[in-house]
């Protein structure tokens, strides 16, 4: 073990010695990385599928074919049923899989531009989720690689490009993920051809049967992008056989801005059993469906009752952001009750009563908000809309790794964020926000400020039970909601799904920091994370969250790696780089606990590792430090695995340890 003493003396006296600057390097190095992510040999998937967007034509409508971009697939390894498309010819994809299943995707991008694929709502690793600092060029490849550690579910994936997330999404791209686990299969529900997902999305279509989408007014994008027929799984007026037993209809609005309030043409309540983290753990009734661009909300639904040759309809009414019901002035089948009817099932077959869903459909761990660190004190978000910007907290989304200072968290931690939708400037719209590798639990809703009836009637069907990846927040509200951060560390993302509002910058980064815990309560086998810095312990063996030190002071520097899921077993090298803020010099710790200046080229490691565990720790220093090491240090670990020992393999914690000697 290196004297950390020395170390920290020897960083002094090197930076001055050498002058050695290279401060654009350690930045390419670290999270801002595009490098594209190529197969792990021994990740040895359970679910294989090679994916590629690209442009097509599909015949949507009579009238002749619309040019689309689709996501086609074809699977590789597993269950020929990992991969399918809806209703067997749509153009929306499925995938499905099973909670603990390593899933890799070979992904092609042949569109005309870059894009990423993002996995909606499900937990992994940074590199993995899409985000649009991956940008993916036309033409190349990126594998995706995760262990689906996720509830059952209807989940989903979508490009995820810096600014063309609503373009890319309404031209075609985004399908949905299925997980199932076996608390899902015990709750015996319909299953089959009687699990329906039922997408739905709005559309304007040209005379030449072609997609009408918005111009580049910032105007128009903050009205966000309805169109003038209302489509489900990829049809106007969708009608399909049912048999009189019960279904599990998975309701997913995938529509870029607008929102619909879902009622049954006769009468009926709708028995809720989901949303979108999964299954509630009981039924619950709600007469009509509020649900907002990117939700999911599962019913269960008996037919039994109906005669052979009925026909049940399923209406909907179309709100924009603005909460204008636009349905009068969208075309498709006659309004009834106003709203319009987007879903037809005509019974047939003899009927087979089903009576009601199990009483208890799952179990979770309860999320509480005793265990929120700051429970008076709520993580404020705030919404607005002024000049031709949709902003958070007064900001647009800015450079890839930009992250300010309130938009850290820390992993592992629980905390009350409120969503603040009452800008007392500015235009108020309704938004759903959208919090990326998190499912949170709404816990409040303010009386709005805003007193409309569309405002009332959306209110009522809204479904803000269960664990949820979006949460409305109507014009004038204030949302609170709970939400544990996953041991995943690095950058991830909180955005208004509402496409335009996403594309025009109404998105932040977020930043999962690594947990700062007391060493001796590290717990092994964190799930798949970069590489991290597990904290620093300061004399009087508290935790230094500031990792501020006034010497003379005796500390404890402990590095923790939790390797990328594919990484485990694997052999690596562990590098050790130090930057020094007042030269913004960096260097390198040797095996023999050297400091170098950092060569990419030539990478040195620090320690060699035969076999990575989930989770590793290394003592970098130990001892005391005394006034003349005064300085600020950034300390980053990272680890490269076998014989991809290249800078670029690199994988760095994305937060480094800054330690300040005073
Ligand atoms: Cu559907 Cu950033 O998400
Ligand atoms: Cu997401
Ligand atoms: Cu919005």
């Amino acid at each position: 073990m290196p004297d950390r003493r020395q170390f920290l003396r020897r960083a002094t006296v090197c930076a001055a010695a050498l002058s050695f600057q290279n401060g654009s390097l350690g930045q390419t190095m670290l999270h801002t990385s595009t490098s594209i992510a190529a197969a792990t040999a021994d990740f040895n998937p359970d679910i294989e599928i090679a994916l590629t967007a690209r442009v097509a034509s599909v015949n949507l409508r009579a009238g002749g074919a619309t040019t689309l971009w689709r996501y086609e697939g074809a699977v590789l390894t597993g269950a020929a049923t990992a991969f399918s498309y809806l209703d067997s010819n749509s153009h929306i994809p499925i995938i499905r899989a099973s909670r603990g299943q390593k899933i890799r995707v070979r992904f092609t991008n042949a569109l005309p531009e870059s894009t990423t694929v993002h996995w909606h709502g499900l937990h992994m690793v940074q590199k993995m989720d899409g985000h649009p600092m991956y940008a993916i060029a036309p033409g190349a490849t990126f594998v995706y690689e995760f262990v689906v550690d996720n509830r059952a579910g209807t989940y989903w994936f979508h490009p995820h490009p810096h600014e063309r997330t609503g373009y890319q999404v309404y031209h075609g791209l985004s399908g949905l993920f299925l997980v199932s686990d076996s608390e899902e299969a015990a709750a015996q529900l319909p299953q089959g051809e009687k699990d329906l997902a039922l997408i739905i999305q709005d559309r304007t279509f040209d005379s030449g049967n072609q997609l009408v989408y918005l111009g580049a007014r910032r105007q128009e994008r903050m009205q966000g992008f309805s169109g003038q027929q209302v489509l489900v799984n990829g049809q106007l007026g969708y009608t399909r056989e049912a048999q009189r037993t019960a279904y599990r209809l998975r309701i997913f609005n995938a529509s870029n801005a607008s929102s619909y309030l879902l009622k049954w043409a006769h009468g009926q309540a709708f028995r809720i059993i989901g949303t979108d983290g999964g299954l509630l753990e009981e039924a619950l009734e709600r007469q009509t469906l509020s649900i907002a661009p990117a939700e999911r909300i599962e019913v269960w639904v008996d037919f039994a009752g109906f005669a052979a040759g009925q026909e049940l309809q399923l209406l909907a009414e179309t709100y924009t952001p603005a909460l204008d019901n636009i349905t009068s002035s969208q075309s498709g089948a006659t309004l009834i009750q106003g709203g319009r009817p987007i879903a037809t099932f005509r019974l047939a077959g003899p009927a087979t009563s089903t009576s009601t869903p199990p009483t208890r459909l799952s179990t979770y761990p309860p999320l509480l908000l005793s265990e929120a660190i700051n429970q008076q004190s709520a993580r404020r978000v705030q919404l607005s809309m002024m000049q031709g910007n949709a902003m958070l907290n007064g900001r647009i989304y800015g450079a890839m790794d930009e992250v300010a200072d309130d938009e850290k968290v820390r992993a592992q931690t629980v905390e009350v964020w409120e969503f603040a939708n009452d800008s007392p400037v500015g235009m108020l719209m309704a938004h759903p926000m959208h919090v990326h590798n998190v499912q949170f639990r709404v816990l409040s809703r303010s009386v709005s400020s805003v007193q409309s009836t569309q405002l009332q009637t959306l209110r009522s069907g809204i479904v803000d039970e269960g664990l949820k990846d979006v949460v409305q927040v109507l014009p004038g509200e204030r949302v609170k909601v709970l939400m544990r951060f996953e041991p995943h560390t690095g950058i991830y993302l909180t955005h208004c799904h509402i496409l335009e509002h996403e594309d025009l910058g109404m998105m932040r980064n977020l930043l999962v920091q690594t947990a700062l815990r007391k060493l001796d309560t590290v717990k092994s086998g964190g799930a798949a994370t970069t590489a991290v810095i597990a904290g620093a312990i300061s004399a009087d063996g508290g935790l230094s969250v500031t990792n501020e030190v006034t010497a003379p002071a005796r500390v404890d520097i402990h590095a923790g790696i939790s390797p990328e899921t594919g990484h485990v077993g694997r052999a690596a090298g562990i590098v050790v780089v130090l930057q020094l803020l007042h030269s913004n010099s960096w260097l390198t710790l040797t095996a023999s606990g050297e400091l170098r200046p950092f060569n990419s080229a030539a990478i040195e490691f620090y320690k060699e590792i035969a076999s990575l565990q989930n989770y590793h720790e290394i003592a970098l220093y130990s001892g005391s430090l005394t006034a003349n090491e005064k300085g600020v240090f950034n300390l980053y670990i990272g680890y490269a695995v076998d014989a991809s020992r290249s800078a670029s393999d690199l994988i760095y914690s994305a937060e480094p340890l800054t330690l300040t000697v005073r």
